[in-house]
């Protein structure tokens, strides 16, 4: 049943409350208390675009050496304010900016996608020798998937920006997957999210997409052992010429 209320505005005070909001003292004053986010929310656009070029850089320079690039994509996403601020009421977080700082690593977000699986593990280790990547977290779920099959490789990260006046490191979590990862987490993502699939219908689902992701896994590591035995024998004839 619908709430009643009998609280009702004039037009007249309608009109009152709706000219103070847009006021110039109004307008000025929620500029001010938006500041501090934007500026936080800026210093992850920051992270994330020192964090690509670094990726950049590699995939320039390893593919001096390979004839072919490490890396098919890279794609990024800044994690919007609604969504941070429902992550940090459902872990009950308390709502400041330092305490989302400390303890949501995802703001920044850095997807790496590669063709083969040893190439994450190389970018992943020439990405945390450099001298100012700071690991925090590292998480394989490639050697260790997680149970409906989803892997892929995470780091959260402390990387610098060099702001003005200062040098400020801010976290941000890179995920490195192979084609066939990033294929198999999209369409497993899209499932989580539909609502009108009965219960039955889910459980198929997920064993469907279990054996897939096994069936992925196998697809990876026979491409590589293919890739592989190309590169020897490229070797091997470079080497006898
Ligand atoms: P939260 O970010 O608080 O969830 O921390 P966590 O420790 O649970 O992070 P985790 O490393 O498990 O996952 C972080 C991100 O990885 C998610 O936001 C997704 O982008 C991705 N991810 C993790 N598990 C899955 C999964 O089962 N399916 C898909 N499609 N993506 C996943
Ligand atoms: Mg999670």
């Amino acid at each position: 049943m619908p709430i009643q209320s009998n609280f009702q505005l004039t037009p007249i005070q309608r009109e009152r409350i709706k000219s103070s909001l847009l006021s110039d003292e109004f307008l000025d004053l929620a500029k001010e208390k938006t500041l501090p986010i934007e500026t936080l929310m800026t210093y992850y656009r920051c992270v994330i675009m020192e964090i690509e070029t670094k990726f950049c850089v590699l995939n320039e320079e390893l593919s001096l050496e390979d004839d072919r690039n490490p890396i098919e994509t890279i794609k990024t996403r800044l994690k919007s304010w609604d969504s941070v601020i429902k992550k940090m009421r459902d872990k009950q977080l308390p709502m400041t900016l330092s305490s989302l700082e400390e303890n949501i690593c995802d703001v920044a977000g850095i997807r790496v996608i590669c063709s083969f699986q040893e190439d994450i593990y190389r970018l992943a280790e020439i990405f945390l020798r450099q001298d100012d990547v700071k690991l925090i977290r590292r998480k394989d779920y490639i050697k260790n998937p997680k149970p409906n099959g989803y892997r892929s490789l995470h780091l959260i990260v402390e990387v610098p920006i060099f702001l003005k006046n200062q040098t400020r490191y801010m976290k941000a979590e890179v995920q490195f997957r192979t084609i066939a990862m990033d294929f198999w987490a999209s369409l497993e993502h899209k499932l989580r999210y539909k609502k009108n699939i009965s219960e039955a219908d889910a459980e198929l689902l997920a064993g469907e997409l279990l054996l897939c992701s096994e069936m992925s896994a196998e697809l990876d590591n026979r491409m590589q052992t293919v890739k592989n035995r190309i590169s020897n024998a490229e070797n091997k004839s470079s080497a006898s010429e």
